[in-house]
């Protein structure tokens, strides 16, 4: 059968993953109830903010006095400026009670999305562990358990970052207008006139994020996209790669969700020759995404590949389309080895991935959102300041940039020297053994 691509066609696989769920989801029943109360206390809340302002409308700038609320309090004894202060503390009162009752259920609901996917690991742990020896003793044993893991950490992820939130947004649009109508359904009539508007946004925005569960290699499809108009900022995600490419020719190792694998579409106001400063812009937004989410001391080798321990973990594939002054596109393609727990014997002694490196498991999720944010800094700051920013930071955080033995492999030549900085369009200054410092504008590079 063919793996779903699109949502619609995955709706019914998950209803009935939902559905193996019930069970576990009944057991949190007193915190899917905590987190609900928070939750509804929430949008009362959000719907007391505009009182105060109501109070200073009708009493302080006098519209209309009276009304139910001085009904219950004495608010036409009070001078203005004690009103007015009144309704400021009741502001501030009414947002960080807001704040709590969001905080509630915002954490309410993460722990249930984690309580439950842990659950259920357990439990899928428990049930392979019981079948038989002979099976575990097969290699395809041990991959079916690293799988399995792998897709509810995965499952984890989607719950706790995405899922819940989502639902519990929903949930607060919804009680909001059912109160809106109870209260003026005329005005929430107006209101709800305006969400075809918001659909039309949605629309928009939501083609740049593409995600597919297999593909050839998102590079490609990124390529292909953006040939078609697709705009800057525009992100392909893959789950697995069937042929993922790296630099100089070589293949990627494209693992089912174990790794990142994602490709930007970028359309720069940069020279031709300014475009590999993208890579190192893509280098060192996932450096420290990395070193954000593991705390392990990452090393970047020129231009980009990210090492810990020595052995790669991190690979950038950068591919553009010019004209003869001026990029048309650019697709900055970026893997990460995150969750790996084995690494091909032919690839064991120079490649590693961060689970390996840290002894635990990684939210590949939020090392996505990490990289993105600190790819837009990096970014911004090579369109608003120059490349200076961006080389002075290499400098500080690769210890290949200055005085490192290497063996350069140029595309025409092979030789050894000694790494001398960068120079402004991002190459790599060598000093070779006759004192010649020459910048290497494409290659590998290994330490001697
Ligand atoms: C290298 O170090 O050789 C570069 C590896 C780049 C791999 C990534 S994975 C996502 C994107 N799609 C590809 O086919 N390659 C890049």
């Amino acid at each position: 059968m063919a793996r779903p691509q699109t949502l619609q066609q995955s709706l019914p696989g998950l209803l009935r993953v939902v559905g193996r769920f019930r069970f576990y989801i009944f057991k949190e029943l007193p915190l899917i109830a905590g987190s609900l109360l928070a939750l509804f206390a929430g949008i009362g809340l959000r719907l007391l903010e505009p009182w105060p302002l109501q109070i200073v409308i009708d009493h302080v700038i006098g519209l209309e006095p009276g009304g139910w609320l001085a009904g219950l309090l004495p608010l036409d004894a009070l001078d203005p400026v004690a009103l007015l202060t009144l309704s400021a503390l009741s502001l501030v009162v009414i947002a960080g009670l807001r704040a709590l009752a969001d905080y509630g259920h915002t954490v309410g609901f993460a722990l249930i999305g984690n309580r439950v996917t842990t659950q259920v690991r357990n439990k899928l742990y428990r049930h392979l562990q019981l079948l038989s020896l002979s099976f575990h003793t097969q290699a395809r044993g041990g991959d079916l358990v690293v799988r399995v893991i792998g897709d509810v950490n995965m499952l984890r992820d989607v719950a706790v970052t995405a899922l819940l939130p989502l639902i519990a947004n929903m949930l607060i649009l919804v009680g909001m207008l059912a109160f809106m109508f109870w209260l003026q359904w005329e005005l929430a009539l107006v209101a709800m006139a305006t969400v075809p508007l918001f659909w039309l946004l949605t629309l928009r925005f939501s083609r740049r994020i593409h995600h597919f569960f297999r593909i050839d290699s998102t590079n490609n499809v990124a390529l292909a996209l953006a040939a078609d108009g697709e705009p800057h900022g525009a992100l392909v995600l893959a789950e697995e790669q069937t042929a993922g490419r790296g630099r100089l020719g070589r293949s990627w190792y494209s693992e089912k969700a174990s790794g990142i694998y994602l490709s930007l579409i970028l359309r720069p106001q940069l020279a031709v020759q300014q475009a590999p400063l993208l890579t190192l812009v893509a280098g060192l937004a996932a450096r420290d995404a990395v070193v954000e989410a593991t705390g392990l001391a990452v090393d970047i080798r020129w231009p980009n590949d990210l090492l810990v321990n020595g052995k790669k973990f991190c690979g950038i594939l950068t591919e553009m389309q010019a004209e003869a002054d001026r990029v048309r596109h650019v697709v900055v393609g970026i893997g990460v080895n995150v969750n790996h727990t084995r690494i091909p014997a032919e690839l064991e002694s120079i490649a590693t991935s961060l689970q390996l490196a840290g002894g635990r498991p990684c939210s590949r999720l939020e090392l996505v959102a990490g990289l993105l944010r600190a790819f837009d800094g990096y970014y911004n700051s090579l369109l608003n300041d120059g490349a200076a920013p961006l080389i002075a930071r290499f400098g500080e955080v690769s210890s290949y940039a200055q005085g490192k033995r290497v063996r350069v492999t140029a595309p025409r030549e092979e030789f050894i020297g000694t790494t001398a900085g960068l120079d402004s369009m991002g190459c790599l200054l060598i000093r070779r053994d006759d004192g010649e410092v020459v910048p290497v504008l494409a290659g590998d590079i290994r330490e001697t």
